[in-house]
């Protein structure tokens, strides 16, 4: 009778493979550029397994990152991962790996906005045609394929403003179309979602967030599944993409707890969620575990797990009020990132001028906040010493 490992012991186990770690627990540091040989027979074998896991050339990898890339791939779901030196870059790397001058893109309007900017400029630019979409059009997504469409982008929730996609129907549809779907996974990270059996072609990580776990090293992931890897790994290594072996270290070691950070990030998260849930300010939470949050239904399908990173919008407020709640607090800092152990905050606003598919109302403030590993009683309350300085500036106007 075959036994399917569970998630938690192929974080501990995946790609700890004896041919690259010789029996270290944890893979060394390999640090190379160039590799010898003695004989043109070995330059010649070499050649021929360089796209897999052979010693080549420090740009095609060593063990450190054979072994990294190969846990990736295993807790994905997927047969091949390519390394990128930061989440950008493995978002980048994959659109350009699949698309050319005159494809036409189909780009989720609750993308990152970085995203949005490589579409709007770069992309444009090479001739590539951006249409946005809506994060929760479901079935309507066949109205805008064309016949020179080549990528559906998922990122699920979207980025500050949270909305689930149907990923299943989505990528249903894309594949009916034979288009390439690639998914912004860093939410879910490799253990909450599992992107391959939802009809994903290519699932990416900003690796910068919860696989390292400790914000001290940019990295980005994609994987891809059987019919993609080979374009996308080619691809990726034509265009130059390799990463340092320290930081790979540092993003294996991080990944081995993994699965106990995100259970305790979910856990405080709730914890303060609930509570904020509660506060009069608030107007309603975009936490993917809550009903408030647009595509909750397709978070309870979908996800097997929450982490820290969730926003709410408050009832009303202006950007002085804001401003007084995020700053002079004890625990939240104020940072562009998410994923580390540390909690941060931000007011987000201009919402509306980043969706040209979807209508935001910027008028009322929106918070995200990512909830670390402190205590939450801690956190509660900073902010509830947040909402007192938030309501004295109302007060006041
Ligand atoms: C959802 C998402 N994708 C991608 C990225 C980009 O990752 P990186 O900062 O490693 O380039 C981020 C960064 O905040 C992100 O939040």
């Amino acid at each position: 009778m075959s036994h399917k490992v569970k998630k938690d012991t192929l974080i501990v186990s995946a790609g700890r493979d004896s041919q690259w770690t010789k029996g270290v627990i944890n893979p060394p540091v390999f640090r190379a550029s160039t590799i010898v040989f003695d004989t043109m027979e070995q330059m010649r074998q070499a050649a021929a397994q360089k796209a897999d896991g052979g010693m080549f050339y420090g740009r095609r990898g060593t063990p450190t990152h054979f072994a990294f890339q190969s846990a990736i791939a295993e807790l994905e779901g997927g047969v091949g991962t390519a390394l990128y030196p930061s989440g950008a870059a493995a978002i980048s790397g994959a659109l350009l790996s699949f698309l050319k001058a005159g494809d036409h893109l189909l780009m989720v309007d609750s993308v990152y906005e970085p995203t949005r900017d490589l579409c709007n400029k770069l992309l444009a630019g090479f001739g590539v045609e951006t249409t946005y979409y809506d994060p929760m059009i479901g079935d309507g997504i066949r109205q805008l394929i064309r016949p020179n469409t080549k990528v559906l982008f998922l990122e699920s929730p979207g980025s500050i403003t949270m909305e689930v996609q149907d990923v299943p129907t989505l990528c249903r549809i894309a594949h009916e179309h034979d288009l390439v779907t690639i998914l912004d996974n860093t939410w879910a990270s490799p253990i909450n979602s599992r992107p391959f059996e939802m009809g994903v072609d290519i699932s990416i990580q900003a690796a910068t967030k919860y696989i390292v776990g400790h914000s001290d090293v940019m990295m980005g992931t994609a994987t891809a599944n059987q019919k993609y890897w080979r374009q996308l790994q080619e691809n990726s290594y034509l265009m130059g993409q390799c990463t340092s072996p320290d930081d790979v270290f540092l993003a294996a070691r991080g990944l081995r707890t993994l699965g106990v950070r995100l259970a305790q990030h979910q856990k405080n998260a709730l914890t303060v969620a609930h509570w904020l849930a509660s506060r009069p300010e608030v107007d309603h939470l975009r936490h993917p575990a809550f009903e408030s949050c647009p595509g909750h239904e397709f978070f309870k399908r979908d996800f097997s797990g929450s982490n820290g990173l969730f926003s709410f919008v408050l009832k009303q407020g202006n950007l002085a009020a804001a401003t007084a709640f995020v700053e002079g607090m004890a625990h939240f800092k104020m940072g562009f990132s998410w994923g580390g152990y540390e909690s941060l905050i931000l007011a987000i606003s201009g919402i509306d001028k980043i969706r040209s598919a979807t209508r935001w109302d910027s008028s009322k403030p929106l918070i995200r906040v990512h909830i670390g590993l402190e205590a939450p009683e801690d956190l509660i309350a900073d902010l509830e010493a947040g909402f007192a300085r938030f309501n004295a500036v109302m007060q006041n106007n």
